[in-house]
């Protein structure tokens, strides 16, 4: 395909996907052992019953190369004919080497650039973007696209309004050329005016700068739930929207919603705005909890591996998260 300033551009798709979950399930229950809460309140007001919890010695950098080593070998390529690899992560394994270039050391993936991406929940979809826009004008040819996040090594495990929504996990793409269809549109967007709303402060804050920014002496997410919730009905389905509208597809021609994973009444709200029914919105969250960048991949990579989804359907994915940030895509798989 030529583009109007007459560069060729590429279809550029999803070639392999992967998914890790770590094995430890923290249900409702244990949750009503740790802090002042119910099973019913949790189901209730959010739809999730339990989430997966990484181990002591797991980091992001362990869950993001087990689901990238999964997307490889469904795309069936090697580690060394990987160009690049993003990885979209709040919950890093340090500062600096980047989670990237953890998982490019362990993929032994030696012709890849590696970086990190932070947009908390919209993470993926920005990496995605990225990749997508190098794949496309022709200056790479195979990329990874990794959501990864253990937000259970910073939730506050005191604070049963915030602890009781994450997960850990992650899921990864590889992107390539292919012949037709694949990635339709993106969009992405931010408001930084709600900044305040979904934080976790620095490490290397002391206790009082740490309590004067978060409320509390703590290096943990602090949120304020109703204002992210007002956020997140309203601009889930202006991103899923704006995707369409940029890939010229009707809601109806869409045959699968893919959405992020935060709370099952936000999820509703878009199936009633679009005034469809909650069958064509894919939902995990009642298994795993809101597990950040890597709830849309996992969802995708879950409902390919069952063969719910299938070649040729359209996916609508959106997202919405710290930052504030918000983010959406239309691909043809
Ligand atoms: N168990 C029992 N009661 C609770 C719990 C709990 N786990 N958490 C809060 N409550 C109580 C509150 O204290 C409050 O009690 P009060 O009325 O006596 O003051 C009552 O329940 C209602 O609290 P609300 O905050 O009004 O509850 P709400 O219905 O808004 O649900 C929730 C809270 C689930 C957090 C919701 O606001 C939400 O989903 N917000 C969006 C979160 C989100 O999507 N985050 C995504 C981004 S994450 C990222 O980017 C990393």
């Amino acid at each position: 395909m030529v583009n109007n300033i007459g560069i060729v551009e590429n279809c550029v798709g999803i070639i392999g996907t992967g998914s890790y979950l770590p094995e430890r399930v923290l249900t409702n229950f244990d949750l009503e052992k740790m802090v002042d809460t119910s099973d019913s309140w949790i189901k209730e007001r959010t739809g999730i019953s339990e989430r997966r919890i990484a181990s002591e010695a797991q980091t992001s950098s362990d869950l993001a190369a087990k689901a990238a080593e999964l997307a490889l070998m469904d795309a069936g390529l090697k580690p060394e004919e990987i160009d690049l690899i993003i990885v979209a992560t709040v919950t890093p394994d340090y500062y600096f080497p980047s989670t990237a270039c953890l998982v490019q050391n362990r993929l032994q993936a030696s012709n890849a650039a590696a970086f990190d991406i932070s947009a908390a929940c919209s993470g993926f979809i920005y990496a995605l973007t990225i990749a997508w826009q190098h794949i496309k004008t022709g200056y790479y040819k195979n990329a990874l696209v990794i959501g990864a996040d253990a937000l259970s090594k910073i939730a506050d495990w005191e604070d049963r309004s915030t602890c009781v929504l994450f997960g850990d996990g992650a899921g990864a793409f590889v992107l390539g050329r292919v012949e037709e269809g694949g990635i339709m549109s993106t969009k992405m967007g931010s408001d930084g005016t709600g900044a305040r709303h979904l934080t976790c402060p620095a490490t290397y804050f002391g206790a009082e700068e740490l309590e004067k920014r978060n409320g509390v002496k703590k290096a943990t997410i602090w949120m304020n739930g109703q204002e992210v919730f007002k956020f997140a009905v309203n601009i889930m389905p202006h991103a899923f929207e704006k995707a369409l509208e940029e890939a010229g597809i009707a809601a109806e021609q869409v045959d699968w919603f893919i959405p992020h994973q935060a709370n099952l009444r936000i999820i509703e709200a878009s199936a009633k705005k679009f005034k469809l029914p909650m069958d064509k919105f894919i939902v995990t969250l009642q298994k795993f909890g809101n597990t950040s960048a890597s709830s849309i991949p996992i969802a995708v990579d879950e409902c390919i591996r069952s063969g719910k989804v299938k070649r040729g359907d359209i996916l609508a994915m959106a997202a919405f998260g710290a930052g504030l940030t918000w983010g959406s895509a239309v691909v043809r798989l």
